[in-house]
């Protein structure tokens, strides 16, 4: 996606006088519009990405890894049981301009729906194997990665990751992705909360593909989080 570079490149050539390079980019612009009014995109922006409850599971303690990989705990040979999602995408502004350095966590059931947290019943059976959360900050162009596990449901819930995302100018989103097509999502009340305005579906809703080129046997999506 290089629609944020493309934005800066018209922004800095406005000013001067009409070229043939001028032209030419002016000339692909207009080839742009569907991406400019379709979706959860607005004439003024992109749509933010909804806030939701950060839940009862969020850390009390951080793990001694708390890396981008919730697959694989640094030191042990075993990896996590469950499905593996690479999931990655970038951090963006309303403007669609990344967001450099923000820090993005999240956290998750292990793959029998257990959390690593004090309010978890039964919290002695998880998965040791499975970090369950994870941080990192997104790199220049917004990007941020993990390799974490296809979510899977818990009593009351459907399956999701929650997520958290800072911006150095002070910014806080605490929201969660679910499994787009996901039977449960429509009876799961903070998921029906948050698609009350259906354009904010893309936002939350993660399309989950094979992704065998990246590892056997894992899914990958993207999902760009937009702050507001
Ligand atoms: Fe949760």
């Amino acid at each position: 996606m290089r629609l944020p570079f493309l934005f800066c490149k018209l922004g800095e050539m406005k000013p001067l006088m009409p070229s043939r390079r001028t032209l030419i980019v002016a000339a692909g612009a207009s080839l742009l519009p569907p991406l400019l009014t379709a979706g959860p995109t607005l004439a003024a922006g992109l749509l933010a990405t909804p806030s939701q409850t950060e839940g009862p599971f969020y850390p009390t303690a951080f793990p001694a890894d708390m890396d981008n990989d919730l697959v694989q705990v640094r030191g042990q040979a075993a990896q996590a049981m469950g499905t593996v999602l690479h999931l990655e995408g970038r951090v963006l502004d309303l403007a669609g301009r990344p967001v450099e350095g923000a820090l993005v966590e999240i956290w998750q059931c292990d793959a029998q729906g257990l959390y690593d947290h004090p309010r978890q019943p039964g919290r002695e059976r998880r998965d040791s194997a499975f970090q369950g959360y994870g941080r990192m900050l997104a790199a220049a162009d917004g990007r941020y990665s993990f390799r974490a596990l296809k979510p899977v449901a818990y009593p009351g819930r459907t399956p999701h990751i929650h997520f958290k995302v800072a911006t150095a100018s002070g910014g806080l989103l605490t929201s969660q992705f679910y499994i787009a097509g996901e039977p449960g999502n429509e009876r799961d009340g903070v998921f029906r909360d948050a698609v009350r305005d259906p354009r904010r579906r893309e936002r939350i809703e993660m399309k989950l593909a094979p992704a065998p080129g990246l590892e056997a046997g894992a899914l990958a999506t993207t999902m760009d989080i937009v702050v507001g």
